[in-house]
């Protein structure tokens, strides 16, 4: 198995496979996004199909999100014959099944496939449960495979899955070591023998377990062994020897697999009810969090609350597939009706986005005298893919639509670690902290004081995010409790916002710059946002204060910010041949707190907009459509020092822009880049705007921002 890969390690190439090259040969609905979500639920189940410009479900194997393999198996059998669904396990005797069409919603990605004289269809369901945060921490994803005759005739079928031990750790040559429980439902668990509590390597846990189940309905069996043994046993027999191969060895070692096989009996022209497959990964505790005197606390995920056992929960999971199935029916058709409502190109970008931004969380519990204490529920997210940290504010930040639109619950849950934290007095600055802990999952907070700094960023979105939640949620417990807080970090930004020191903003790859015009904006509607939390507690002395200076600074801004022949507005004070986008206008309306006059948001201030402007004003000068055209194919660049840009920020510019039509390109370039086949990786926000290619970054919670013009 993986001779690829193998050869690829063995010749030092890393094992981001590229792009399959073909022509697509089948309907993608709305299109072949750069990498399918299969499994994506938490940043250890997080696995894709790398897609590029065109493979199949069966061209190649699946990964984890950072491109190691973490292979999947599925054969379906056909009167005898079989044929490969899933994975590139092309043993002697198999057909590959030709690809039909590919559709992915926000919960699901639904692939079939004709072998033969059937058609297989293969949901990969990763639900999303808002409204129901116990439902929304169960670390598992279902696969739903249902089969039908294509030809008028009835056929004999039998459907055959595995998964490896790539599922629990990026090191292939660890030792491992796993079981198989029988019942109601089967499950095959798999863990590393040599266990590492809070550890990542390559960026998966090193501890806990992967789970594989399966219904034990009639005609059902099971083998665990050696890849080609229990392969070949299913395409010689159409049933595997219910065996367990105990021989414990390293997961890259005679690749031990873990399969399933399913008789559907004869199959007619009917559609067969679902045969379902569990996939999943559990650990206990799951997240280290610092408390007072630099305590360590043990948090375990939400769903042990309702669960005793990983089988129990599993069962529950397993069985609840149709009603789960249901449920993400209706979720994604609202999605897609709010999203619709701005434009399809709009509707696309965002079903891609709710999975990718959700997979990135944890909602944890913490215990009280033995039991869990219910009343302590915090969530946690990883900074995928750009360094790992907890809680990042700057990443929380652009995600913020995503938790607004399903379940502001969750953003409170994911900011009330850093108050607590900062609460405790162990930070030493008096401006908000970066994040929870350099490396998830530990939340250990940075009592050094030397997380990155970004002074005026991370101040400025914990207030805006505050206010935000007492608006969307109407709840201000957070507000009540952390009112010191929230006010020492106004005064920060009173002293330090309106001439922003040289500092680093959440685009921290472009580097530090001084006087940054759209940083100054995010601080003054912070202090524009404190008013507005003084005045929810009463505090209206102190609302007035905070409100004045914040108009104030607005005005003073305006007069720093534009550019001397007042065209645009510069990337920083003073230099009038630089723009770049100020997406943080896009806070100043969704806390509906106008502190920045309406003029600003005008298209023509904007150079970076000019181009795109006169191509959709034909009034206007036509030679400028080069522009908009050529340099600007891929969307608008973040700014004068560089032509790349942003997908989140796109997208919030989008929701500050006056003109539908500017609104819409830039809607649509995003689509454009996420459709373009040019990257085989989970979607990456950092891009090139002159040819649509991957700057950095991959299947990073920020994704979520391109909810933004669903919730002002
Ligand atoms: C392939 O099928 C032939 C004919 O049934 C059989 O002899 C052979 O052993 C099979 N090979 C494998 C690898 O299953
Ligand atoms: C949560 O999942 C359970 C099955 O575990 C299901 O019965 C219930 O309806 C779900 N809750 C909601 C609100 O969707
Ligand atoms: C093949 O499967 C049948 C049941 O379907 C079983 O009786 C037989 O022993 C199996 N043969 C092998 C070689 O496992
Ligand atoms: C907001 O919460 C307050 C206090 O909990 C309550 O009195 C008020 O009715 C709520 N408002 C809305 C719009 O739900
Ligand atoms: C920042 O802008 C202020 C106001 O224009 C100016 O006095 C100061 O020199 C600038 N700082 C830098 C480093 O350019
Ligand atoms: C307004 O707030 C600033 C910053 O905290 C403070 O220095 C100033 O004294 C306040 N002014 C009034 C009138 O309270
Ligand atoms: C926004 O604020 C203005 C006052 O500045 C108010 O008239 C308007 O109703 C507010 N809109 C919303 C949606 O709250
Ligand atoms: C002004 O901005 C441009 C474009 O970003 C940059 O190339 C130039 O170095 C900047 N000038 C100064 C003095 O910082």
């Amino acid at each position: 198995m993986h001779a690829l890969a193998l050869a690829l390690l063995a010749t030092g190439v890393s094992l981001l496979l590229g792009p399959v090259l073909g022509a697509v040969t089948w309907n993608a609905t709305p299109f072949n996004p750069a990498a399918v979500p299969l499994a994506v639920r938490t940043p250890y189940l997080s696995v894709w199909l790398p897609q590029g410009t065109g493979t199949a479900l069966n061209d190649q194997w699946a990964a984890f999100w950072n491109g190691d393999v973490a292979a999947w198996t599925g054969y379906v059998k056909v009167d005898g014959q079989t044929y490969t669904w899933m994975g590139a396990a092309n043993l002697d005797n198999t057909t590959k099944a030709t690809q039909k069409s590919l559709e992915f919603t926000s919960t699901q990605s639904i692939f079939t496939l004709t072998a033969g004289p059937i058609d297989l269809t293969a949901t990969f369901l990763s639900p999303v449960e808002p409204s129901d945060l116990v439902n929304q921490s169960l670390p598992f994803s279902y696969l739903g495979v249902s089969v039908k005759s294509n030809d008028g005739n009835s056929h004999s079928v039998q459907v055959y899955t595995d998964i490896t031990g790539e599922w629990i750790t990026g090191v292939t040559t660890w030792t491992a070591n796993w079981k198989t429980t029988t019942g109601k439902v089967l499950t095959h668990q798999l863990q590393l023998s040599t266990q590492a509590l809070y550890e990542e390597v390559r960026d998966h846990i090193q501890y806990g377990s992967g789970y594989y189940s399966t219904l034990n309905t009639k005609g059902t069996t099971w083998q665990t062994g050696q890849d080609t043994v229990v392969r070949e046993q299913f395409i010689g027999n159409g049933s595997l020897a219910n065996t367990a191969d105990n021989y414990f060895r390293p997961i890259s070692y005679s690749w031990p697999v873990f399969g399933f096989s399913h008789d559907l009996g004869t199959v007619t022209s009917a559609a067969t009810e679902p045969v379902v497959f569990v996939v999943g990964h559990v650990r206990d505790p799951a997240i280290q969090y610092v408390t007072k005197n630099n305590g360590r606390q043990e948090r375990s995920i939400l769903f042990w609350t309702k669960f005793k056992t990983v089988s129990s929960a599993i069962s529950t999971f397993t069985n609840d597939y149709s009603n789960a199935l249901a449920r993400a029916n209706a979720f994604d058709a609202r999605v897609k009706a709010d999203a619709s409502k701005i434009s399809s190109d709009y509707a696309d970008v965002v079903a891609l986005s709710v999975r990718q931004a959700l997979g990135s969380i944890e909602i944890t519990v913490s215990k009280k005298s033995g039991e869990y204490n219910k009343d302590d529920v915090l969530t946690f997210m990883k900074e995928i893919s750009s360094d790992g940290n907890v809680n990042t504010v700057d990443v929380i930040f652009p995600a913020w639509p995503v938790f607004l639109y399903t379940n502001p619950a969750l953003g409170k849950q994911l900011l009330a670690p850093l108050f607590e934290y900062q609460a405790t007095g162990q930070y030493p600055n008096r401006w908000a902290v970066h994040d929870m802990g350099s490396s998830y999952p530990k939340a250990i907070g940075h009592n050094d004081g030397q997380d990155e700094a970004m002074q005026v960023e991370e101040s400025g979105n914990m207030l805006i995010m505050t206010l935000s939640l007492a608006q969307k949620a109407n709840d201000t417990t957070l507000i009540k409790k952390y009112y010191n807080l929230l006010d020492q970090w106004t005064q920060y930004l009173i002293e330090d916002s309106l001439i922003p020191a040289l500092q680093l903003s959440t685009d921290d790859f472009a580097g530090r710059l001084a006087n940054q015009t759209n940083l100054a904006i995010k601080g003054i509607v912070g202090i524009k946002a404190m008013s507005k939390i003084a005045d929810i507690v009463g505090d209206h002395a102190k609302a007035k204060n905070y409100s004045d200076i914040a108009t104030s600074y607005a005005q003073q801004w305006q007069i720093l910010a534009l550019s001397s022949d007042k065209t645009h507005l510069t990337l920083a004070y003073g230099n009038d041949s630089s723009w770049g986008l100020a997406y943080n206008l896009y806070a100043d309306k969704l806390l509906n707190t106008s502190v920045f006059p309406q003029s600003v948001f005008d298209l023509r201030k904007y150079p970076s907009f000019q181009g795109l402007y006169l191509e959709f004003d034909t009034r206007l000068f036509t030679e400028t459509k080069w522009y908009a055209n050529h340099a600007l194919a891929y969307g608008v660049p973040l700014d004068t020092r560089h032509t790349y840009t942003k997908s989140d920020w796109e997208i919030w510019t989008a929701g500050v822009v006056t003109s539908t039509s500017v609104r819409d390109v830039l809607v649509s370039s995003v689509r454009k880049y996420a459709a373009d086949g040019k990257s085989s990786q989970p979607l990456g926000d950092w891009y090139e705007t002159v040819d649509g290619s991957v700057k950095g970054f991959r299947a990073r919670p920020v994704a979520g921002g391109h909810l933004a013009l669903l919730v002002i």
